[in-house]
């Protein structure tokens, strides 16, 4: 993280009338040039910091902060960034080409400059050929890519995007994904992008700012939070995860991991001396992909009840019971022909080698 980050909150908190705690004492450092994204689950906060970030609210405590200047008090025009709202704000009377040209035209530009950054805005998110278009006769998803277009072509040092790929269906939305990403990388804008797709968050960020209940659960690098979610909220929310109770059995050796659920060895990379007790119960964390099916006595196999199978095309997924009770998922490769599980079968169950399983704090 760079020491002077282009924009910082410091205890930013939010209250709404009636109570409503929009924001809790949120830090956030956000370094120039980079593409931070903000995910959490519908109502964690994540459009109300963008909101006081953009000047449209005002935080009830804390301060933001651009370049080390204090900018908490400045009205939304007078900061240098630019918002593709959740519900885009396009005019419904202007043309996609006036539409984009609009902040270009409050500027003075030049009508020739402007005619020519619309459309340049316009071919960068693919919609040259709608640039006469009234906004009313183009879909939800052409609508949203205006609005993008409508927020580069200022070039903002910052822009702020607010679930800006929704609208698109799933073919159209990772190409835009991919060209969003390249955009930013070329106009070296810094973006801070708001999602509650964790794969999308995953693929485009360089950081992501996981966020529950007004509060900052995480931020970490996409790899990072995925293979080291530091609380369950996060561990639960990143793609899917077995969190299962487990026991510490004893000193490591190679023949005897140090923790077990059910009789499923769990061999715990991160070192924290903690779980080294003999006895000590810890909450750890597994992504499907990590356990293997196995053959019956291999080392620290336990068995498991398998309750269901799910196709997920390159993979099967097997929800299954294990001796204790507790209930696991198992990504199993997908061969040719038919499935060789059914509920109802007794399998052998082992942690991948090499695999990452971590503990969660208690
Ligand atoms: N103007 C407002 N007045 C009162 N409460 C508000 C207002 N704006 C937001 N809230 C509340 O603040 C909380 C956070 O809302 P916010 O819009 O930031 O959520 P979000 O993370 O963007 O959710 P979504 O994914 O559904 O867009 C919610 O409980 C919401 O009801
Ligand atoms: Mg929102």
């Amino acid at each position: 993280m760079a020491i002077d980050p282009l924009l910082r909150l410091d205890g930013v908190s939010k209250r709404f009338a009636g109570d409503v705690v929009g924001l809790d004492g949120v830090d956030l450092d956000i370094a120039s040039g980079e593409f931070l994204t903000l995910l959490g689950p519908s109502g964690c906060g994540k459009t109300t910091t963008l909101r006081v970030i953009a000047g449209f609210e005002s935080p009830t405590a804390g301060r933001v902060l651009l370049d080390g200047r204090d900018i908490t008090a400045l009205r939304p025009h007078e900061r240098p960034l630019n918002t593709v709202f959740q519900d885009y704000a396009l005019f419904p009377n202007m043309t996609v080409a006036e539409n984009v040209g609009f902040g270009l035209s409050l500027r003075r530009t030049p009508k020739a400059e402007q005619r020519r950054r619309a459309a340049e805005a316009l071919e960068l998110v693919g919609l040259a050929d709608k640039i006469g278009a009234r906004v009313q006769e183009l879909s939800g998803g052409q609508r949203q890519r205006v609005a993008l277009a409508r927020a580069i072509v200022c070039e903002p040092r910052l822009l702020l995007l607010d679930e800006p790929l929704s609208a698109l269906d799933a073919h159209l939305r990772e190409q835009m994904q991919v060209e969003l990403k390249r955009l930013q990388s070329r106009l070296g804008t810094t973006f801070v992008m708001v999602t509650h797709d964790q794969t999308e968050a995953m693929s485009i960020s360089d950081r992501i700012v996981v966020m529950n209940k007004a509060k900052i659960e995480q931020i970490a690098e996409p790899a990072t939070l995925y293979d080291r979610p530091e609380t369950a909220f996060v561990a639960r929310f990143i793609g899917a995860m077995n969190l299962l109770r487990a026991t510490a059995e004893g000193a490591r050796e190679n023949s005897r991991p140090p923790f077990s659920a059910g009789g499923l060895a769990l061999d715990v990379a991160a070192d924290d001396g903690a779980g080294r007790l003999a006895g000590t119960e810890r909450t750890i964390c597994v992504r499907p992909e990590d356990l293997i099916v196995c053959t019956a006595g291999a080392a620290g196999a336990a068995p498991a009840r398998i309750t269901s199978v799910v196709f997920h095309g390159r993979a099967l997924r097997l929800h299954a019971d294990l001796a204790d009770g507790q209930t696991i998922i198992i990504d199993a490769p997908r061969q040719a022909g038919a499935s060789p599980f059914s509920a109802g079968d007794i399998v052998h169950v082992a942690l991948r080698a090499g695999a990452n399983c971590q503990a969660l704090p208690n």
